[in-house]
């Protein structure tokens, strides 16, 4: 059992702990804003290094798998756009799982993003006919080719293309998001945004 001084030591521990919480609370939501402007950027700022970034999928048969993608566009419902071949090796994963993670690094500013949540695959969708119109002339060659990327060949030079347009669009909806800068001007900040309904928990780690 406590006695009344040590209860009342506890108490005013737990109030100053709840002050000072809130007090770091409109911080939070700055790096939860640096976030999404820096995501933002990479889909409008050339060079932007945000504009690529590590996506990993997880194939319940042929286990874990990442590579390089371009983001194409951060949509006002929060969500990222991703490009890519309807039958490429990430296709087939995510149709047998969609749970995936991408990761984006700014080496100017130290910033680490990674976002985790489920990939919606578009294929002949009105979201699919929107981005369809975006790509032209050169863009269409990463679609069109005749076999299926990662099919063994034995001339590089030498891919025949169709005009069938293999072209599929990744939409992925967010769920967790965390944030790591290691350049911060007090210390290094690391926090997580988990997504709760139609709001988000944000909350500083340990970095
Ligand atoms: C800088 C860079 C950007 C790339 N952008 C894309 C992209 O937007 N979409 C895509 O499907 N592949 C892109 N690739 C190719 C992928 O990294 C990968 O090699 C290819 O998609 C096959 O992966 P998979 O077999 O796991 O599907 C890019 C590669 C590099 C180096």
């Amino acid at each position: 059992m406590f006695s009344e001084a040590e209860t009342f030591k506890f108490f005013l521990k737990f109030i100053e702990d709840e002050i000072l919480s809130g007090k770091y609370i409109p911080m939070l939501i700055d790096l939860f804003n640096e976030t999404w402007k820096e995501l933002t950027c990479g889909t409008t700022v050339k060079g932007h290094p945000f504009r690529t970034c590590s996506l990993a999928t997880n194939d319940p048969d042929s286990g874990m798998r990442q590579r390089l993608v371009i983001l194409r566009e951060v949509t006002e419902h929060q969500t990222l756009i991703f490009y890519t071949d309807i039958r490429s090796g990430k296709m087939n994963h995510l149709q047998k799982n969609p749970d995936s993670s991408v990761l984006f690094y700014n080496a100017q500013i130290k910033l680490q993003i990674m976002v985790q949540g489920k990939m919606i695959l578009h294929t002949h969708d009105e979201v699919w006919q929107n981005h369809k119109l975006r790509i032209e002339g050169k863009s269409i060659n990463d679609y069109n080719t005749k076999y299926p990327p990662g099919k063994a060949i034995k001339n590089p030079v030498d891919v025949t293309r169709t005009r069938d347009l293999n072209f599929a669009v990744l939409e992925l909806q967010p769920e967790v998001i965390e944030y790591l800068k290691l350049k911060a001007e007090l210390n290094r900040l690391r926090a997580v945004f988990r997504k709760k309904n139609e709001d988000w928990d944000k909350t500083f780690l340990v970095p």
